[in-house]
């Protein structure tokens, strides 16, 4: 294979400072994980967050919140919950938001560890009338401890609102260590009734894992077929590595109804589960509704895997960018929100290059905060490869053979277990690639986000180098790379 360095029209340096992401949102000196509380309303956007400010000397979990008019510029507002009662002492645990009355009011779980360590769960209640501080309900908590036949992990209340009052779903753990989604109702969000747990007629999902985290229950319509079906999206616990699927240490996926919902736990899956980001970080992820827009925001972490290179920096853990979400043929797509483009730096581009049994180095597409878009014509290649953020010693790469897209970050400072993904393209005639590098950030957008990687890289300072590798012939029909600036 030869190998050759395409013209560049400029010389570029950028220092890569820190780990700390540009325009992806973190929490400097604290550990974050779940994105809560996702709200649209009045023309701002509200993120709320898990947040632990004691990180890394102790823990103390509560909700941070940001505001933007935008979605790519926040602005940090005072902690929208403490763990400073008697139901929520050990953390304000995750919840959602809805309006009522002109106030947005809060649900979530108060989590509890008695004398003797054992777990206690409410589901708890807070509203604002200024959209800034927040008070908890003097008739907290709104549900003390699980329903009969569940254990205390019962929490993530994801609220809605529809033509018969409220409801929430919320994960839960069956007696004999089975994951549900539960289904509760209230007309007034203060006093709520079991519905039960969410029905399927596949029954692999009786018996799929020991605890369903953080449920979402929404509606999307078909752009295939326009109907609208009823989506649950969740994070099942406990399911083996299968193949290609279920590589990272927790789940998260989704199930498509045949239907809307219909307003009662007889929610009937149609669809097998499928996960909705291919890895390697990825969880816990809220829907929301802006105007027309179904919008995502997720976890860019996992329980449990902590021993990242940014604890030397005080700071663990990032928010992926917001996704706009739409369903095709019963498969959950998505993309960064437009938005992100006005963090767009100047424009370098590339146009029908042609490529041979060759390597290519891109010097102009070279950074590590970046948004770079790459469409391929593939179908006279064996395969591609593609080392992003590269560096004599480091890289992510990604190849493309047998129809089949890899990511490998065993060249990086950060890859704990497998350091593979893989997923097998439906349309592998052609690969487009939108990828955002936001230093120890970044997420792959595959085929107009059909499939989504999600990743912490942690690289050295130089590794900012695009190369693409070739065997057989390809083009690379398209090529557009622009630096983020924050
Ligand atoms: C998911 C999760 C939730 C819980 C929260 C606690 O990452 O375990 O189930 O409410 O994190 O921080």
């Amino acid at each position: 294979m030869s190998s050759r360095t395409l013209p560049r029209s400029f010389p570029k340096k950028e220092l890569l400072m820190s780990y700390k992401p540009l325009y992806h949102i973190f929490s400097d000196g604290a550990f974050l994980n779940d994105p809560n509380g996702l709200l649209y309303e009045n023309g701002q956007y509200h993120v709320f967050y898990q947040w632990n400010p004691s990180y890394p000397g102790g823990k103390r979990v509560g909700w941070a919140h940001r505001c933007s008019t935008d979605l790519i510029h926040w602005t940090e507002l005072p902690p929208a919950l403490l763990p400073d009662n008697w139901y929520d002492r050990c953390g304000c645990y995750s919840g959602s938001a809805v309006m009522k009355d002109g106030k947005i009011h809060l649900l979530y779980t108060g989590n509890v560890r008695d004398d003797g360590c054992e777990r206690e769960t409410y589901q708890c209640l807070a509203a604002s009338d200024d959209g800034e501080h927040f008070t908890k309900y003097a008739g907290n908590p709104l549900l003390s401890g699980p329903a009969a036949g569940y254990t205390a992990h019962f929490r993530d209340p994801k609220v809605f609102a529809d033509q018969n009052g409220y409801a929430f779903v919320l994960g839960a753990q069956t007696t004999d260590e089975h994951g549900r989604a539960l289904l509760y109702r209230s007309p007034d969000l203060l006093s709520w009734k079991l519905d039960g747990a969410l029905q399927f007629d596949d029954p692999e999902l009786d018996d799929f894992g020991y605890m369903w985290e953080c449920p979402n229950l929404f509606e999307l319509p078909d752009a295939a077929t326009l109907q609208k079906h009823a989506v649950l999206l969740f994070c099942p616990q406990g399911l083996k590595p299968w193949g290609m699927r279920f590589r990272n240490r927790y789940q998260c996926g989704y199930i498509v109804a045949p239907r809307t919902f219909n307003g009662t736990g007889a929610f009937i899956g149609g669809s097998a589960f499928e996960e909705i980001d291919r890895g390697f970080e990825f969880y816990a992820p809220q829907i929301f509704s802006a105007g027309k827009r179904t919008l995502m925001i997720g976890w860019m972490g996992m329980p449990e895997e902590e021993d990242q290179p940014s604890a030397q920096e005080n700071w663990m853990h990032c928010l992926t960018v917001p996704r706009t979400v739409w369903m095709e043929n019963r498969k959950l797509f998505q993309w960064p929100v437009e938005e992100l483009d006005g963090l767009h730096g100047e424009k370098q581009s590339i146009s029908l290059l042609p490529l041979e049994n060759e390597a290519a180095k891109l010097p102009d597409f070279s950074g590590a905060c970046y948004d770079m878009r790459l469409t391929f014509d593939t179908t006279r290649a064996q395969s591609l490869t593609l080392s992003l953020r590269q560096s004599e010693q480091q890289e992510i790469r990604i190849t493309f053979a047998d129809s089949v897209l890899r990511i490998d970050r065993s060249r990086s400072a950060y890859a704990p277990g497998d350091p593979v993904r893989e997923v097998r393209l439906r349309h592998p005639e052609k690969l487009d690639l939108r990828i955002l590098s936001d230093r120890s950030a970044m997420e792959i957008y595959v085929n107009g986000g059909e499939e989504v990687f999600s990743l912490r890289c942690y690289l050295e300072e130089d590794a900012v180098h695009t190369h693409v590798g070739i065997q057989g012939k390809a083009v690379l029909t398209k090529g557009e790379f622009y630096p983020m600036h924050a």
